[in-house]
């Protein structure tokens, strides 16, 4: 199948949180709204049909997530990463910034230190404070033209930190962190 990146699609009057709320966010009509990483590229005619096929059943009963749920994501996985996973290690989580929330819910404390690594989308702020954990920052480094983690200071902050929320690839400053970085950070992770 052929993707066309170039073709603009007017998202006015979609209730689109990036464009229909920019008034409400920026005060300002106008703004480029490039602070949420939500796509403006069109969904494939695939995903689009397999949509509307089940769409067009009659009745939209309960539901279970099926073999062919799991199949896809273990297929997914093992065919663009190498990476073999366990139908039992996956969990369902309506989104990325719910499944934030229950990782720190179900893996920390009240007053436990969660470090993130900004600048960084907020929901990775907030899913610590509204938690009552302790926000640490472990601030990137601007060098060189390019975004670092600043593994000094990670190096202290993880001797008392019971998590950290990675950010890959990270929003905003554009890293897909390396594989030495991430082995670092795992390093790092299971020492402390
Ligand atoms: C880094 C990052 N994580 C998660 C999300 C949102 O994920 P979801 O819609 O699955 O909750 C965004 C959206 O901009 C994001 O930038």
């Amino acid at each position: 199948m052929t993707y066309n990146f170039d073709k603009i699609t007017d998202r006015a009057g979609t209730a689109s949180v990036k464009y229909d709320l920019r008034q409400f966010i920026f005060k300002n009509p106008d703004v480029l709204p490039m602070w949420v990483a939500d796509m403006d590229l069109e969904t494939p005619d695939f995903i689009r049909e397999a949509v509307v096929a089940r769409a067009n059943h009659p009745i939209y009963g309960y539901t279970f997530r099926s073999e062919s749920y799991y199949e896809s994501i273990i297929n997914w996985l093992q065919k663009r990463h190498n990476w073999k996973v366990e139908k039992d290690w996956i969990l369902f989580s309506p989104g990325v910034v719910p499944a934030l929330n229950f990782a720190v819910l179900a893996l920390t404390n009240p007053g436990d230190e969660i470090i993130v690594q900004p600048p960084v989308y907020f929901p990775f702020f907030t899913a610590v404070k509204e938690h009552n954990r302790h926000l640490v920052y472990n601030q990137l480094q601007f060098k060189g033209g390019k975004y670092s983690i600043n593994f000094d200071q990670l190096e202290q902050q993880a001797q008392t930190a019971r998590m950290l929320i990675l950010c890959n690839p990270h929003n905003p400053v554009g890293r897909a962190w390396k594989k030495d970085e991430l082995s670092r950070l795992a390093d790092i992770s299971i020492k402390e």
